[in-house]
């Protein structure tokens, strides 16, 4: 059971596991390690003696130092692939559906909500938060998931994305009529300026741009694109509620130059082994400049 309550067994089954070979890669390895961090613990002195046979120039001590230094990095490495292990098996689901009630509990007031994006809605672990809110909350309002336009597959083919999985999972949570899905390019996404009520994404803005190498400037700038869209469709007094991997700060810094209002930025959370924070703001209702009123252009291109 965690933290909100939820039973994680049902969660899992919901949702599956995304990218499930990694912490059974991470896991295969851990085990491996700490077998033979078992093994140089149980035959110790027969492995000293061995190594020294196999290599003369070793004396008795030095032979004895190679093994313990060996078996000792052994189990650290054990240690250290269990817990990377554990935390990606956490935060592909679990610390997903936590991390998406807190972005609920950041929206004040979902009963006047008519219009939420969830942004990279993947399998719909955020998107049917917000769904189950509304529904809760008694709101006419609905949730709309971006999904990628098309995915490229390993074979370089070109596939039609498959929104079906995420309707799927909506469906068994019972919020099938609150939900749907679609397809489009997060820098120019499909909606009309002022649009939204509310804007969420969950670790999504980080995957912007990766082409170009995640550290490089035209990744960044891609990534403020896409936050300058989800600002365009938000609507005057709306809220956005972003949790993401490494790049907040950088958000944070590209929001008050946008100048947004009430802008907040969580603790920090260890997610899929970095460091990710959730940050919220919402758009001004208007933005006044001297003496006259002006309607700013939130849109990134104008701003280099
Ligand atoms: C880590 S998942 C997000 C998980 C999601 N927030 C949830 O709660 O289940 C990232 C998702 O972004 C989606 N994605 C990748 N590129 C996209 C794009 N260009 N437009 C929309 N979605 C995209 C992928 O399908 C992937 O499932």
């Amino acid at each position: 059971m965690g933290k909100t309550g939820r039973d994680f067994t049902q969660i899992y089954t919901i949702y599956g596991v995304d990218n499930w070979q990694t912490p059974l890669f991470l896991l295969i390895h851990a085990i491996s390690f700490a077998f033979l961090s078992v093994f140089f613990l149980l035959y110790f002195e027969p492995i000293c003696y061995f190594s020294q046979h196999l290599f003369p120039f070793l004396g008795p001590s030095s032979a004895r130092f190679a093994a313990g230094f060996t078996g000792s990095v052994t189990a650290l490495s054990a240690v250290c692939l269990f817990f990377a292990a554990g935390n990606i098996f956490y935060s592909s689901v679990s610390l997903q559906w936590e991390m998406g009630q807190r972005m609920v509990n950041a929206v004040p007031d979902w009963s006047t909500v008519k219009h939420a994006l969830d942004l990279g809605c993947g399998r719909g672990i955020l998107l049917n938060a917000v769904a189950l809110q509304l529904k809760k909350s008694g709101s006419s309002g609905r949730v709309v998931g971006l999904t990628p336009a098309r995915i490229s597959g390993g074979n370089g083919s070109k596939i039609t994305p498959n929104t079906l999985s995420t309707l799927r999972t909506a469906c068994l949570e019972g919020v099938e009529e609150y939900v749907t899905c679609r397809a489009g390019d997060p820098r120019t996404l499909p909606f009309s300026d002022n649009y939204f009520d509310v804007v969420v994404s969950g670790v999504f803005l980080h995957t912007i741009g990766k082409e170009f190498g995640q550290k490089t400037a035209a990744a960044s700038a891609e990534r403020m694109r896409v936050l300058g869209e989800v600002v365009r469709v938000l609507k005057p007094g709306g809220v956005a509620v972003i949790w993401d991997l490494v790049h907040v700060p950088e958000f944070m810094q590209r929001l008050h130059e946008l100048r947004m209002e009430e802008i907040r930025m969580s603790e920090s959370v260890l997610a899929f082994m970095v460091i990710s924070h959730i940050v919220s703001f919402r758009k001004p209702i208007q933005h006044s400049v001297g003496l006259s009123e002006v309607r700013l252009d939130w849109r990134f291109n104008n701003l280099c």
